[in-house]
């Protein structure tokens, strides 16, 4: 069975707008959805991407269950998503997906530990789940922690973490609840070389320890990454591809820092070829 199982899914948004010349108003409708099938399995890993404006966000939202669809239906592991009610919607926005943002949204005043505890927090509301003592909640929180490499940072606010260091955080939070998949809109958006490829490495580890990721990018490069590439245009599917010859991240990573350390040494030996013409 799917993990996501998306049929005919439409999203239309009406608009009022008023003709200046005359009173009334036209409803104008943007069809910013028109029928999409998309379903991914467990252990998949794929990524998302279209134009802007072609509605990776509108996607988003509804894979999200952060929207409805005006039309179609939405079956998240096993869950009929387009007739529940709002109660299950938000049981399934907390349990059964991890966001991870652009901008990491991580609570600044609080540690990285605290902030990954959070949605174990907010589960203990839940009357149909089993209470977690705080001490469980805490090793739960280690646990996601160290998965991310961040063991020996849990103490740290998110002020003294570098970026790549504070999305990691955000991925322990986004994995905290065992989630039935990962939602990223640009996770590296804010993050530069070194820290993208550290990121994209991460997702493919935890990919590769059966973590369903679905990411949404407008950088080819960064798709190369997963396993599957749609791509959107004018609100419809026009493609659906296996990633063929998928590249390694943390490979990249390595290849990067060494041509990084050459350009350095070189500009180490221009400056050192001016101070000796300086000193002639
Ligand atoms: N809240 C909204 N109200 C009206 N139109 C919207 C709204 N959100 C998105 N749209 C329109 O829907 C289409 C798809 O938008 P979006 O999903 O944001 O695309 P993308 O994320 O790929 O740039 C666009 O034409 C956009 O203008
Ligand atoms: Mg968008």
């Amino acid at each position: 069975m799917p993990v996501i199982n998306m049929r005919g899914i439409k999203r239309e948004y009406r608009m009022e707008s008023k003709k200046s010349s005359k009173k009334e108003s036209v409803t104008v409708v943007v069809r910013a959805l028109r029928g999409l099938d998309f379903s991914a399995e467990a252990g998949e890993f794929v990524s998302v991407m279209g134009p802007s404006g072609s509605g990776k966000s509108t996607l988003m939202n509804i894979l999200g269950c952060l929207d409805k669809p005006s039309g179609g239906t939405y079956n998240l592991d096993g869950i009929e998503t387009s007739t529940s009610d709002s109660d299950t919607f938000a049981y399934i926005r907390n349990r059964k997906i991890g966001f991870v943002f652009q901008s990491f949204n991580l609570l600044a005043r609080t540690t990285a530990l605290e902030n990954v505890e959070l949605p174990l927090f907010y589960r203990r509301r839940d009357k149909n789940e089993n209470r977690q003592s705080s001490s469980g909640r805490r090793e739960t929180a280690m646990a996601a922690l160290r998965e991310v490499g961040l063991g020996d940072r849990m103490d740290h606010f998110p002020s003294q973490l570098s970026g790549g260091q504070q999305q990691r955080v955000a991925i322990a939070r986004a994995m905290v609840n065992d989630p039935s998949f990962i939602l990223a809109d640009e996770p590296t958006g804010n993050l530069d070389t070194g820290m993208t490829l550290e990121i994209m490495g991460l997702f493919q580890q935890l990919n590769d320890r059966g973590k369903t990721i679905v990411m949404v990018t407008h950088e080819p490069e960064l798709a190369d990454y997963t396993k599957r590439i749609i791509t959107l245009r004018d609100g419809e599917l026009v493609s659906d591809k296996q990633v063929t010859q998928r590249r390694s991240a943390l490979d990249d990573l390595v290849k990067w820092k060494n041509d990084h350390a050459l350009l350095a040494d070189n500009a180490l030996l221009a400056e050192d070829a001016h101070s000796a013409e300086d000193a002639l």
